[in-house]
């Protein structure tokens, strides 16, 4: 009776799974803040992505780290760069049977950790960092993305991104725009991840987590710019946000479970103080009712293949 009654439901199809992929490295590398999660190499990326094809999720999002940053992120811009190798590896390996997506920002590969280039007074330039990101998707589409994901925050990004992808003929390449992106202290353990450097915040481009007008606005620029999918980001301190732009608008929205919201829940359960399972299954779904159509989740390819075992908790 509860499963006829049941109003919301996750599917692996809804899932896209964020992994990480390192520039130089033998083995995967623990994230020590995010247990369970690593960053592989570009063959162990491949097996991850072939696992998640066959789990039947949406997606992949790749992350690239490089051995070595500059102020302009360069290596970003680098056809045979660790993230264009890795959209390249990953695309040969699952062919269509997964979508392969990738980020489109500078935080990764700066040396000053912000997500774009700055000017010569320190501030980031937005419209500098703009015509790279613009770049940035075309070479992404050229290895085989089928979707880009700007998350840097930039104004006008997504219009540049959109019209470069088109020029370059790559008018079947979707944008996942990041486009309710809070300044979050919930992105903590991704430093980590990506082994950033950033001092200083990201206010001047990231919003207000006060704001949900601004974030409304924002996703509607976003949508006039031609993005295919919006997306709210993180995800469980905002779940009312999620809810005001699902209400909003008619492109699918996605939401970021993001890097902090994971730690905290394997930190207690490491502790023995949450029932991991019941909490990740609850955490999912409540996006779900929130109004998420996609999530992206570090527990997507666990969560799946649970799911296909029929272990799953009412
Ligand atoms: C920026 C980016 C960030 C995350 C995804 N893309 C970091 C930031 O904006 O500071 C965070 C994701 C997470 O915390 O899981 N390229």
């Amino acid at each position: 009776m509860r499963a006829m009654v049941r109003e919301h439901r996750v599917h692996p199809s809804q899932l896209i799974l964020p992994a990480f992929v390192a520039e130089g490295i033998r083995e995967p590398r623990p994230i020590s803040s995010m247990p369970g999660v690593v960053q592989h190499t570009v063959d162990t990326l491949r097996r991850v992505a072939a696992d998640a094809a066959a789990a039947g999720l949406a997606g992949i999002m790749l992350f690239g780290v490089p051995e070595t940053k500059d102020a302009e992120g360069s290596c970003a811009l680098d056809p045979h760069g660790i993230l264009s190798e890795a959209i390249s590896a990953v695309r040969e390996e699952v062919g269509d049977d997964l979508l392969v997506m990738s980020d489109v920002c500078l935080d990764e590969f700066t040396d000053h950790g912000h997500c774009g280039v700055l000017t010569p007074g320190g501030a980031v330039d937005n419209d500098a960092t703009v015509a790279i990101y613009a770049q940035m998707a075309a070479l992404h589409a050229a290895c085989g993305a089928h979707v880009v994901a700007p998350s840097g925050m930039m104004d006008g990004q997504v219009a540049a991104i959109r019209a470069e992808l088109d020029r370059t003929g790559h008018g079947d390449v979707a944008i996942l725009a990041y486009a309710a992106k809070f300044a979050s202290a919930f992105y903590g353990p991704f430093r980590e991840a990506v082994a950033s450097s950033l001092t200083g915040d990201r206010l001047t481009y990231q919003q207000d987590p006060a704001n949900v007008r601004e974030a409304l606005r924002e996703t509607l620029l976003d949508i006039e710019q031609g993005a295919d999918v919006v997306m709210v980001k993180p995800g469980l301190p905002y779940l009312d946000v999620l809810r005001t732009v699902r209400e909003a608008v008619t492109v699918p929205v996605a939401v970021y479970n993001v890097s902090g919201e994971y730690s905290m829940i394997e930190a207690a359960a490491a502790n023995g103080w949450l029932d991991r399972d019941r909490t990740i299954d609850e955490t999912l779904l409540a996006f779900r009712r929130a109004g998420a159509d996609i999530i992206l989740s570090y527990w997507a390819l666990e969560w799946a293949r649970r799911h296909h075992e029929g272990r799953l908790t009412a």
